[in-house]
């Protein structure tokens, strides 16, 4: 067994964009800018929008940070959003999820203009992704297909079972891996809370992607000997042997399934790490203008 070190895949990745936005620097460039927009309180999104700030800072990006009391009105959330769409500063920008149960998540989505999406969440980068289009795609899969190129895992005709279809990661990642290409061509099967016999499934897969969620969901008995398990999960449960008084743990019981694996990756210092990687490297591409040559009038019309 073999473990996915993500935090040092994204620490050589981090180290090469940190060089690129010095040589940008010495040539008189603009560097990337990142704007991240946070509404409420939320404990786990405040940790995730702060280690994508300090990201930013450690690679030499400018970045924003705007917080938003949880009763702001979808209205007030829209114009920011605007605001942010019109500012030539601004590279790239998320909106942190969730969001407040009175706003429309789709709403707001569709609303930041898909040149500046480095989320890789708007209707219009999803659809590109599934044409194999330039686009933003989505920050973890982005992280993860980047561990499976870096660590030379075939993909090529293995089935491959992900488990979880949210818009964040399960879908895009069920679409990637399916897409002819490398890390791809894979036979894709996407399981979810309503899939019936979840174990028989699993225990065919060569590669596992488990990103629903449940907290140790994953055990031994489900995987086969030698495939890949990638742990996208990220619960905080309590703890009392830690300063914050909770731990992050992941999808897979990895004490159970690790000794059955050829690769798996750790909860943290897996997945978790790659994550914020793709988000930068899409806000690179923003400010290079890789994905979207024309101008915002151009794209709208
Ligand atoms: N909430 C959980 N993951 C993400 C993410 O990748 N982007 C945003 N905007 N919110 C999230």
């Amino acid at each position: 067994m073999q473990l996915i070190d993500g935090k040092a895949t994204a620490e050589a990745i981090k180290k090469e964009i940190r060089e690129e936005v010095e040589q940008m620097r010495r040539e008189g460039k603009r560097v990337p800018h990142l704007a991240a927009v946070l509404v409420g309180n939320d404990g786990a999104s405040e940790t995730y929008v702060n280690n994508k700030i300090k990201t930013c800072h450690d690679i030499g990006f400018e970045s924003s940070l705007l917080r938003f009391d949880a009763s702001m009105t979808e209205d007030e959330l829209l114009a920011e959003v605007e605001k942010l769409n019109d500012n030539d500063e601004v590279d790239g920008f998320i909106v942190q999820l969730p969001l407040p149960k009175h706003i429309d998540v789709l709403k707001v989505t569709e609303a930041i203009l898909p040149e500046k999406d480095v989320d890789g969440f708007h209707p219009i980068n999803i659809g590109r992704m599934t044409q194999q289009v330039p686009c933003y795609i989505p920050a973890t899969p982005k992280g993860i297909m980047q561990l499976l190129e870096r660590y030379k895992i075939p993909t090529a005709g293995k089935h491959c079972v992900v488990i979880g279809r949210s818009n964040i990661v399960g879908t895009p990642m069920s679409v990637l891996l399916s897409r002819n290409t490398y890390p791809g061509n894979c036979t894709v099967t996407l399981c979810h809370s309503k899939t019936e016999n979840m174990a028989e499934i699993t225990r065919q897969a060569d590669i596992i992607v488990a990103a629903i969620g449940q907290p140790f969901f994953l055990k031994g008995d489900m995987v086969k000997e030698g495939a890949v398990v990638i742990d996208v999960g990220m619960t905080r449960i309590p703890s009392d042997k830690t300063k914050t008084g909770y731990r992050l743990v992941g999808d897979v019981d990895f004490e159970s399934v690790a000794p059955k694996c050829s690769y798996i990756t750790p909860v943290p210092g897996g997945v978790g790490p790659m994550t914020i990687i793709g988000l930068v490297q899409n806000t690179l591409l923003s400010a290079k203008k890789v994905v979207y040559a024309s101008t915002r009038n151009e794209v709208r019309s």
